[in-house]
């Protein structure tokens, strides 16, 4: 069944900081947005290091929100001489803010200003399911998958070199934490995945290591003592894809005949 989309709502906290007033919780760290995602999603999943001298690399990201750790993730890799040919950014959004939110809420970043306006130029309509987002000449695709990550993730097959782990505070959304969640994580990383999260509850330690991560604790950011860091450590439980790593497809599995419904998406075919 149809189930349309309910966009974010545009609030900020006292302090001037994105906030949901459905989840009760801030869109990124009060010791500042674009440090956050350098720190703890950038450079705990070693950004931009290991996407160099290879020819492609996918992050998967749950929860895009507010756009932050893509424009700092697209912003490394624009100025990295060394970076990758192609990056594939897949994120997950259950409520994506509409192109005038987002518009107000970037105002706070100029450092992300110009592609911050590309990217809102080529948002897509917000409709359930997948919109591929080319730049730089298609070198750097955003799929953006929208819905409930429950669900669209068990749609997914890809093969995913770091995760960032973005939801709200686990308490608060527990299901996007979730045992299935982070199972499903575990059944899109490449070998030696990387994860990141600025979260260390036990909840999320314990369901990543179920999901075949091997996970620490390093130093957080700002008023964070500690973050948490990972990597996928189990041989793969299904065989790997065929065809270039990056290769992946989607399919509406309550559709009768699943395969002939495919859509199948090449990320480095030319
Ligand atoms: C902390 S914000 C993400 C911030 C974002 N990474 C950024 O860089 O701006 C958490 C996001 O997770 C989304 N979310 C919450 N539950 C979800 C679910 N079950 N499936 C997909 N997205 C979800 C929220 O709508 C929100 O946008």
């Amino acid at each position: 069944m149809y189930e349309p989309l309910v966009p974010a709502t545009l609030a900020f906290s006292e302090n001037g900081i994105p906030f949901s007033i459905q989840y009760g919780d801030i869109y990124h760290s009060d010791g500042g947005g674009p440090g956050q995602a350098r720190h703890v999603f950038l450079a705990g999943n070693r950004l931009p290091e290991r996407w160099r001298d290879r020819d492609h690399f996918a992050i998967l990201e749950t929860g895009f929100g507010a756009s932050l750790n893509f424009l700092a993730t697209w912003q490394a890799w624009r100025d990295d001489p060394q970076a990758c040919r192609r990056l594939h950014y897949l994120s997950v959004e259950k409520h994506p803010f509409r192109a005038d939110d987002l518009t107000v809420i970037q105002a706070a970043w100029p450092e992300f200003v110009e592609l911050a306006a590309e990217l809102r130029a080529h948002w897509p309509t917000l409709t359930p399911g997948l919109h591929r987002i080319e730049f730089a000449g298609g070198r750097l695709v955003l799929t953006l998958l929208l819905g409930d990550a429950a669900k669209v993730l068990t749609q997914l097959q890809a093969r995913v070199d770091a995760v960032y782990l973005d939801g709200f505070a686990p308490g608060k959304n527990p299901d996007l934490w979730s045992a299935d969640v982070l199972g499903q994580i575990g059944r899109l990383a490449n070998t030696d995945a990387t994860v990141a999260t600025w979260s260390v509850s036990a909840t999320v330690r314990t369901g990543l290591q179920q999901a075949g991560f091997s996970v620490e604790k390093t130093p957080g950011f700002a008023s964070k003592r500690q973050m948490l860091v990972g990597r996928f450590s189990q041989s793969r439980s299904q065989p790997d894809l065929p065809s270039e790593l990056g290769a992946y497809r989607t399919y509406d599995e309550s559709a009768a005949n699943p395969p002939e419904r495919s859509i199948f998406h090449r990320f480095f075919g030319q």
